[in-house]
């Protein structure tokens, strides 16, 4: 601890302070121009006028020959006090300095006198440490022309703003203060996203927990009683991020921070007067509920590095464990992971069975990265199946008959009552025979693992049996669902779950190609109630197994604020279900067919998430998703009229289902494209020939296919083109005044649109495009379109 004891000096002699931060240029709060900081010196720091907090050099953590420049609570003695520095990874060593020059600039300098960081701040006449923890930096009519609150690194304090477009980043571990795996991103439009990132480059893997969306520009605001709320920009509280309201800021340290594990914490400590509390941080509330089985799609290793896996201690925080035949990397910087203790097999000769054996553990599961599938196959066989192939890692079984390959390294390990699997792990069969050649050489390992392995698996899949059915009784008679994850990761639910959940299927909300829609509504501990929407796919046949695991993987893997997000699903004996988020405003079509006319500006808004979310679909995931099926009852809104694509990623299983059946078509009379006739190869061009229709839908708040109207009238999109040819879009919208008020925005939309419906798809518009030109980021091609272009 190289601290300077700053709550023995405050408590034993606050007249020494004073004395002494007057030879540090401070003199009643403010510092002034001229003043200075060493690095290693008695006193180092300047403290805020009620001596909770201190700006000044502090020793780095587990090597106090190396300084931070730092803000901290001074009368918290431990490394866990530091709340700012000026970014992360910037290490100082003895006799650095930083100045308040004469001439009104801050300077942080190495010994040389070189700088190596200035926040750019001319002409100050003054500085403060304040006692809200911010430290500023004014001008002399008292403004400020820098504060670290509008710079935080990790944390952020009570009356302090993560404001639009700026973000928090962790550190690697608790002292390490180099830049770490997670970030929290304040977007302009809105959302709060969790990410985990890569290090070094610092790029986006997947959001891992977002808000909802919200008015643009809102922000995350820390209020000074002590509650952390997204606000809209004139500060009307949205919704809780997290809450804390039981210890009062009078008497608590408040800090939100998010930590090296991806958990944003609030913490509360008790301030030095307060009695009676434990003189530590306490954990008042978090987010996301339940990181260990937030699964981090995409790339990156999740919570703990590779081959690890994330349980909680008892006080509910995480902790990374290697498995059984793995160690760290390096056991202070368990981020990087786990290796094995033994010589991986290399595949030289294929088959490597030999010195090899296969672990069981209960409750241990590594959701992603499999390579192979197989149902139905009983645990024994499934150990088998990975301990005879050489590329296999380990393997998963839910004793339900499924069984997943994993390859290496494995990640987002995850290790809990609730996972109701058992992970074999393939493990040298003598851990002190690390080398391959000579477990080849023992040929009687096999045998004796498998005669081994095989009693213990037996005895494994009894005791798992036991606990699963134990476990299913226990919930069933609590009738409560937990660990319920908000994140865009996916929750495997079991039926008598979701059978809970729709109070037996009991509020059908929707009834669609594949299935019917009830409502649910689940119950977590951590979240209170959330409302589902759970879709009962109907028909269910088993060769389609594969299909469901494939587009369920797919589906979850995409995270967009314009797409429905899918929760979970369900794949128990013949049930297939999926749980969706519930929109509240329901279908795109009872809002746009209704007795009222929408704003032109909400229609307009709605227009643009759609082709959003599409063009997301077709050009920004890993594996492109043609939706198949675009229309206004399979767009829905949210709480706040936002347009969320839903049934998307499904076409397979439809197609699979109806190729079986009658016409091998998927999709909507009146919003196919031609080529579905014409048994041509099926593209994304489909999705933007049914954008086009469902778009003049939209502009004229009518659908396509009238037939009490005239016969010029009665098809939409000819009328449209007509309209457009005789050079009066302007009868499209006849009536609504806000559209007639803005013709170029309706003239827009109409070309775009006609151009979506030219027959042949190459024509077309990409997404991507059609987002542009609506958006008007780029101007729209005048090319004519051809007259028989357009066919229904
Ligand atoms: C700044 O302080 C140093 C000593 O600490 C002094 O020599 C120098 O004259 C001061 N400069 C100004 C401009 O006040
Ligand atoms: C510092 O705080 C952390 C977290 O609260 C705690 O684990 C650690 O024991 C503390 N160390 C000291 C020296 O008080
Ligand atoms: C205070 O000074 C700053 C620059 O020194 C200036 O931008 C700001 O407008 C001034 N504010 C007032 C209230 O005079
Ligand atoms: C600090 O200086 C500024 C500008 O001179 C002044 O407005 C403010 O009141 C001072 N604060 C204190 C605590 O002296
Ligand atoms: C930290 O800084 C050092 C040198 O200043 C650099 O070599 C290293 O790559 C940086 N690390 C990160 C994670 O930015
Ligand atoms: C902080 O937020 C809570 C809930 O949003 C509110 O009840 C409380 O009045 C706020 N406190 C202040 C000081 O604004
Ligand atoms: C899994 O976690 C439980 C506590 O939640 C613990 O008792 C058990 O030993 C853990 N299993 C492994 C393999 O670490
Ligand atoms: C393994 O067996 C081969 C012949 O079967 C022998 O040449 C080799 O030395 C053995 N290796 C070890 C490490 O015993």
């Amino acid at each position: 601890m190289g601290y300077p004891l700053l709550g023995f000096l405050l408590l034993l002699d606050l007249v020494a302070i004073t004395t002494a931060a007057a030879a540090n240029g401070q003199s009643s709060g403010n510092i002034t121009l001229n003043s200075s900081l060493t690095a290693g010196a008695k006193l180092s720091y300047w403290l805020s006028p009620s001596g909770d907090f201190a700006f000044g050099f502090v020793p780095l953590p587990g090597d106090s020959s190396l300084f931070l420049l730092a803000i901290y609570y001074a009368t918290i003695p431990n490394s866990s006090n530091i709340i700012w520095i000026p970014a992360l990874n910037l290490t100082l060593s003895l006799d650095s300095s930083v100045v308040l020059t004469p001439d009104g600039q801050l300077s942080l300098r190495d010994p040389t006198g070189a700088e190596v960081w200035n926040p750019s701040v001319q002409n100050a006449a003054y500085a403060a440490m304040l006692d809200s923890g911010n430290f500023v930096i004014g001008s002399s009519n008292g403004s400020y022309l820098w504060e670290s609150f509008s710079s935080p690194v990790d944390t952020i304090l009570p009356t302090q703003s993560l404001l639009p477009n700026s973000k928090l980043i962790s550190k690697l571990a608790n002292d390490d203060f180099n830049e770490g795996r997670f970030e929290i991103i304040m977007q302009g439009d809105g959302s709060l996203y969790f990410y985990s990132i890569s290090v070094p480059t610092g790029n986006l893997y997947s959001a891992y927990w977002s808000s909802t969306q919200n008015p643009s520009n809102s922000r995350l605001f820390f209020n000074s009683s002590g509650r952390i709320d997204l606000v809209t920009p004139t500060g009307e509280v949205i919704s809780a991020l997290t809450t804390a309201v039981t210890k009062s800021t009078a008497d608590f340290y408040h800090r939100g921070t998010i930590d090296p594990d991806g958990v944003f914490r609030h913490y509360v400590h008790p301030k030095p007067s307060t009695e009676g509390a434990a003189d530590q941080w306490t954990v008042m509330d978090f987010k996301p509920a339940d990181i260990c089985r937030t699964q981090m799609k995409g790339l990156g290793s999740g919570t703990c590095g590779f081959n690890s896996y994330c349980q909680y201690d008892s006080s509910g925080m995480v902790i990374c464990q290697c498995p059984e035949g793995y160690s760290w990397v390096d056991p202070k910087r368990t981020y990087k992971g786990c290796k094995p203790v033994f010589a991986m097999p290399s595949c030289i000769d294929g088959v490597q069975s030999v010195g090899f054996r296969m672990v069981a553990v209960i409750n241990l599961d590594f959701p992603l990265d499999d390579y192979e599938y197989f149902n139905p196959m009983n645990a024994d066989e499934c150990a088998q199946r990975c301990l005879e192939d050489c590329f296999c890692a380990a393997s998963i079984s839910d004793g339900t008959g499924n069984c997943w390959k994993k390859k290496f390294p494995m990640s987002d390990g995850v290790n809990d009552t609730s996972v109701q699997r058992t992970a074999f792990l393939k493990v040298g069969s003598n851990d002190a025979l690390p080398s391959l050649s000579l477990g080849r050489n023992k040929s009687w390992t096999l045998s004796t693992s498998l005669g081994l392995g095989g009693s213990v698996l037996l005895n494994f899949t009894l005791v798992s049996a036991i606990l699963l059915a134990l476990h299913v009784r226990r919930r069933k008679s609590r009738q409560r669902i937990e660990d319920v994850n908000l994140g865009p990761s996916l929750r495997s639910f079991t039926f008598s779950e979701l059978e809970v959940a729709t109070k037996g299927f009991g509020e059908e909300v929707g009834k669609g190609a594949c299935g019917t829609v009830y409502r649910g509504y689940l119950c977590s501990e951590q979240n209170g109630n959330l409302d589902v929407a759970v879709k009962k796919l109907r028909d269910f046949e088993p060769e389609m197994e594969k299909e469901f695991t494939n587009e369920v993987k797919i589906i979850g893997q995409t995270h967009h604020k314009n797409l429905v997000l899918l929760l979970g699903y369900c794949n128990q004996g013949v049930e297939r279900l999926l749980v969706y988020e519930y929109m509240c405003n329901g279908t795109l079509a009872s809002y746009l067919f209704g007795s009222v006319r929408p704003p032109w500006k909400q229609r307009e808004e709605i227009v643009l998430g759609i082709a959003k979310g599409l063009c997301y679909l077709h050009e920004e995931c890993s594996t492109q998703i043609i939706h198949c099926d675009i229309k206004p009852q399979n767009v829905l809104l949210d709480g706040n009229f936002t347009a969320k694509i839903s049934d998307f990623g499904l076409s397979k299983l439809l197609l699979t289902d109806q190729t079986r059946t009658i016409t091998g078509m998927r999709g909507t009379k009146g919003y196919v494209a031609p080529e579905w006739f014409k048994k041509l190869g099926i593209t994304a061009k489909v999705d933007v020939y049914s954008f086009g229709v469902m778009l003049l839908e939209i502009v004229c708040c009518r659908r396509n296919v009238e037939k009490e109207m005239t016969a010029e009238k009665a098809v939409l999109c000819f009328w449209a083109s007509d309209c457009h040819k005789a050079g009066r879009i302007d009868l499209l919208v006849e009536g609504d005044d806000e559209a007639m008020n803005d013709m170029g925005s309706v003239e827009r939309f109409v070309i775009v649109a006609l151009r979506c419906l030219q027959e042949d798809p190459s024509l077309r518009p990409s997404m991507g495009r059609v987002t542009q030109v609506l958006e008007e980021t780029v101007a729209i091609p005048l090319l004519e379109i051809p007259s028989e272009a357009l066919i229904l």
